[in-house]
C-alpha cells in the first residue's frame, strides 16, 4: 500500500456547492464563507464560476465575489471558465488560476456545456493559449468518469483519453468527477489506475459526490494508489444542475477527519473547518451534510 504522507484538499463548497442551492445565496455571505475557509489552513479554495449566468444564476455574481474576498499568501483561489469569455471576465476579476472543465460522457457534455467532448476540448484551447501567456494556471476536470445520467455507462478509455487531452493541452491538474456519486472503491481505483497510465499521478486530483454515501470508500481505495490531492465541499454541499441526481460533494470535515485520523497532514485545522461548516449550514438553514460536523455539535 502507497499511502501518500500529506494529501491538498482543494475545497469547492464555494462553487459547487453554491451553484447547486435552490436559493439565490448573498454575495456578502459567499465571500464570508471563502474567507472562513481561507483561516482554516487550507491552500486551495475553488471561489466561484465565470459561466454563463443564464445557465448558473446562482453565482452571477463571480466577479463581485472574487473582488470582495481577501486573499491571504500562499493560498489559490481557482475560478472555473466554460470559455474565452469566461477566462477574461476572470482576469478582469483578478483571477490567477482557472479550471477548464469537460466530460468523458459525450451526453453529459451537451448537456452541461452545450458542446460536445471534441468541441469542448477545442474551445479550451484558446483559453490555455492565453493562460499560458498570462502565467495563470489551469486545472483541468473530466465529470462522469465512473457514470453517467443519460448515458449510463462510461467507458475507461473515454475517461483517459479526455484526461490525457487536458493533460496535454497544458493542465497542470486533471480532477476526476464522480459528477452523480454513482462509483464503489474498486471501480473508482481501477478508474484512476487506468488514467494514471496515461497521465502522472502527481497530476491527478479525485473529485467524488456522495450521492450513495460511497465517497470516503471511494477516496481511501484511491489514496491506496497514491494520489495525493482531494476536493471535497464543507458541509458537503455540492452538486450540479445539469446532472439529475447529483448531491453533495463528500464534505470536507469528513475527508480531513478520515485523513488526519490515518497519519496523513493536510494543514488544516480540523475544529476551525467544523465551525466553518456549522456556519454555512445555519446561513443555508439546514442540517450540515458533514458526518463529523454532526457528530461535533
Ligand atoms: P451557450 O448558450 O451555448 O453559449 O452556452 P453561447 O456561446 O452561445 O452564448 C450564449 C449567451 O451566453 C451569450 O449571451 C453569451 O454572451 C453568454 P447573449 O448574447 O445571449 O446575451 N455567455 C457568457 N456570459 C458570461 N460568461 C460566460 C459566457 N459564455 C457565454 N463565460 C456555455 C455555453 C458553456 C456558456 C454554457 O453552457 C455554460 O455556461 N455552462 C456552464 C454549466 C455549469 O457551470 N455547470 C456546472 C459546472 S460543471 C460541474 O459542476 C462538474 C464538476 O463539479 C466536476 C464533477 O462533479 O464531475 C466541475
Ligand atoms: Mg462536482
Amino acid at each position: 500500500m502507497t499511502q501518500p504522507s500529506q494529501v491538498r484538499i482543494v475545497e469547492v463548497g464555494p462553487r459547487d456547492g453554491l451553484q447547486n442551492e435552490k436559493a439565490i445565496i448573498a454575495t456578502a455571505t459567499k465571500i464570508e464563507l471563502i474567507d472562513r475557509l481561507s483561516a482554516t489552513g487550507l491552500r486551495s479554495i475553488e471561489a466561484t464560476s465565470f459561466v454563463s449566468p443564464k445557465w448558473i444564476p446562482q453565482l452571477a455574481d463571480a466577479a463581485e465575489v472574487f473582488s470582495g474576498i481577501t486573499r491571504r499568501d500562499g493560498v489559490s483561489y481557482p475560478v472555473l471558465v466554460p470559455n474565452l469569455q469566461g477566462y477574461e471576465r476572470a482576469r478582469a476579476a483578478g483571477a490567477a488560476e482557472v479550471a477548464v472543465f469537460a466530460a468523458a460522457s459525450e451526453a453529459f457534455s451537451r448537456k452541461n456545456i452545450n458542446a460536445g467532448i471534441d468541441e469542448s476540448l477545442q474551445r479550451f484551447e484558446p483559453v490555455l493559449e492565453r493562460a499560458k501567456t498570462d502565467g495563470v494556471r489551469v486545472r483541468g476536470y473530466v465529470s462522469t468518469v465512473l457514470g453517467c445520467p443519460y448515458q449510463g455507462e462510461v467507458p475507461l478509455t473515454d475517461v483517459v483519453r479526455v484526461a490525457a487531452a487536458l493533460h496535454r493541452a497544458g493542465c497542470y491538474e486533471i480532477s476526476l468527477g464522480d459528477t452523480i456519486g454513482i462509483g464503489t472503491p474498486r471501480k473508482a481505483a481501477a478508474m484512476l489506475a487506468a488514467v494514471a497510465d496515461a497521465v502522472p499521478m502527481a497530476a491527478l486530483a479525485i473529485h467524488f459526490h456522495d450521492t450513495r454515501g460511497q465517497a470516503l470508500a471511494n477516496i481511501l481505495a484511491c489514496l491506496e494508489l497514491g494520489v495525493a490531492v482531494v476536493d471535497a465541499a464543507v458541509s458537503g454541499t455540492g452538486g450540479c444542475p445539469y446532472a439529475k441526481g447529483a448531491s453533495g460533494n463528500v464534505a470536507s470535515e469528513d475527508v480531513v477527519y478520515m485523513l488526519e485520523g490515518m497519519g496523513i497532514a493536510t494543514g488544516v485545522d480540523l475544529p476551525r473547518l467544523i465551525e466553518t461548516g456549522q456556519w454555512l449550514a445555519a446561513q443555508l438553514g439546514r442540517e450540515t451534510g458533514s458526518k463529523v460536523g454532526k457528530a461535533a455539535a
